[in-house]
């Protein structure tokens, strides 16, 4: 009933030549866009000429990040409009590396949030809780009250644009994955907490992607969770053969 997304994160990686060489072995390849959604995330400076690239291909075009103002003094930010203006159709919003190393906060992902959507951005809204949070059990409390700050104010129609991406921070480019046991409670947490707060049309419809080490060789038995809805890859997106070894993951 969901269509699976399948999105990479090259997160500081690839100059222009190299991120083109990587989106032109990627634009050969063959996918069924009914079945899943594929997405490529670069970095800002080489996002017009992925764009070019990806032209006549179905691989969607995402960002990293964005800021919440329209325009004006603020040196180094890219706005909504930017992005949907360079090709984007989606945005990461939220990343725990932007939480740890550049003060992301709930607040600041709210306000991303609004702004990606009122650009027409379809957001990537990123949660997941520390080692130590897992080891005190409060994952389901953090990513809560992430979701609770990434969501607030907003409409459920609003809502329903948007896709979560779980992501236990421990699991991110450690190599240690995490189970499918594991992500399936933590998503069908998540869906709970959407039905609770927007209803059942919602809470059914929203994708809910894993990332964390997320591989050629884990990736099928973690998109078989019921609530595991496709994936949000780092390290193994930055290889045209290891990315598409998910994107075509069954
Ligand atoms: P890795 O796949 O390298 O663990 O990164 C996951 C991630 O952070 C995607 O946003």
């Amino acid at each position: 009933m969901r269509k699976k997304i399948i999105a990479g994160n090259w997160k500081m990686n690839k100059t222009v030549g190299e991120a083109v060489e990587l989106a032109r072995e990627l634009a050969a390849k063959d996918f069924d866009s009914g079945r899943v959604q594929v997405v490529i995330c670069p970095p800002f400076t080489d996002l017009t000429a992925v764009q070019e690239t990806l032209q006549g291909s179905r691989i969607e075009l995402g960002a990293q990040d964005l800021y919440w103002e329209k325009s004006g003094a603020f040196t180094g930010q890219i706005s909504a409009d930017m992005l949907v203006s360079a090709g984007c159709a989606y945005v990461i919003i939220g990343h725990s590396e932007r939480r740890q190393y550049f003060s992301e906060t709930d607040e600041t992902v709210n306000l991303k949030l609004v702004a990606a959507l009122q650009a027409g951005l379809n957001p990537i809204v990123c949660v997941g809780e520390m080692l130590d949070e897992r080891q005190n059990d409060e994952t389901e409390s953090v990513v809560e009250r992430q979701i609770r700050g990434a969501f607030a104010g907003l409409t459920a129609e609003q809502a329903q644009k948007a896709v979560i991406a779980y992501e236990p921070v421990w699991a991110i480019g450690t190599g240690q994955v995490a189970t499918p046991d594991q992500a399936q409670e933590v998503h069908g947490f998540i869906r709970a907490l959407i039905r609770e707060i927007y209803g059942d049309a919602v809470a059914d419809s929203m994708r809910i992607q894993y990332g964390g080490s997320m591989k050629a060789n884990n990736a099928s038995e973690l998109l078989r969770q019921p609530d595991v809805d496709g994936g949000l890859i780092g390290g193994a997106s930055l290889d045209a053969e290891s990315f598409w070894a998910i994107v075509k993951a069954e």
